[in-house]
């Protein structure tokens, strides 16, 4: 029996006001519990289809599901069930210490008692938080506050966990600390969309590869598929004297 995706996005245009489209019938699903990567050059319209799924734009065309129900009118729905981390990682953090900073969306939705502290324990034991919990997010280094960012979307429980740019200026130690997160999530379950041109740093750890050049979805299938194709749409394959370097070995993970 064929299992209903986490998200299934068909046929999504979008354009800002009467200009030139932005998304041209983009389509995809993720399936539960997948570890997609979506990448494409600048402007080829991932964050802007992001905003769209997460119900921030409305899309022009096409219809949103999660987990089988059509939410493609329902921009807060789909903003309650789709986590997204965003880029700027810092315009997420509200909190004075990072405990607070955690909760603060939970007490917002009115969730207490021993639900609050189940999904903060586990929150925090994921994303190995507990020994900053009472450091002021400013402090934080971007490792940190990039996982800070991800705990505090993921505490509110959503069908799928999306992140722009999860890499973007952060170093090694960074990037080493996000990508170990994002591994232990999709371990325990976790559906996972992560939205990169770094590909270099992801991929290895990817069931899925969705490429996005003009609005347009020019390939999605298993990475071994749609590698081949990066370089012709502005997305950095890597290679080691003149030869690609192997799938396995994309991933700054040791
Ligand atoms: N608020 C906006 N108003 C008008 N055009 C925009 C806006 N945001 C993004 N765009 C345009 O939409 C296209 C896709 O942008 P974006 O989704 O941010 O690209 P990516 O995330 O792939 O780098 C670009 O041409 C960009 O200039
Ligand atoms: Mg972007």
């Amino acid at each position: 029996m064929e299992q209903v995706p986490v998200l299934e996005a068909k046929d999504i245009s979008f354009s800002f006001g009467n200009s030139k489209p932005i998304l041209k019938e983009v389509s995809f699903t993720v399936g539960a519990g997948k570890f997609v990567v979506l990448t494409g050059r600048n402007g080829s319209g991932k964050s802007v289809l992001l905003k769209c799924l997460k119900g921030l734009y409305q899309p022009t065309k096409g219809s949103i599901s999660i987990d089988g129900e059509d939410f493609s009118k329902l921009p807060k729905r789909r903003n309650s069930s789709i986590g997204l981390v965003f880029q700027d990682a810092e315009s997420q953090m509200v909190g004075q210490t990072v405990e607070r900073d955690i909760l603060f969306g939970l007490e917002n939705l009115g969730i207490g008692g021993d639900e609050r502290r189940r999904r903060f324990e586990d929150v925090v034991g994921l994303l190995g938080l507990s020994p900053l919990l009472n450091q002021r997010p400013r402090t934080l280094s971007g490792g940190e506050k990039r996982r800070l960012a991800i705990a505090g979307v993921l505490v509110m429980d959503p069908h799928v966990l999306i992140l722009d740019e999860p890499f973007a200026n952060l170093d090694l130690t960074g990037v080493r600390q996000v990508l170990e997160a994002l591994v232990a999530l999709h371990t325990k379950g976790h559906a996972i969309m992560v939205v990169t041109h770094e590909i270099e740093k992801v991929l290895a750890h990817a069931d899925q590869l969705i490429l996005l050049d003009g609005g347009r979805v020019i390939a999605n299938d298993k990475p071994s598929k749609v590698l081949s194709l990066v370089e012709d749409y502005g997305v950095r394959r890597p290679s080691f004297q003149g030869r690609p370097v192997p799938l396995e070995a994309l991933t700054w993970l040791k």
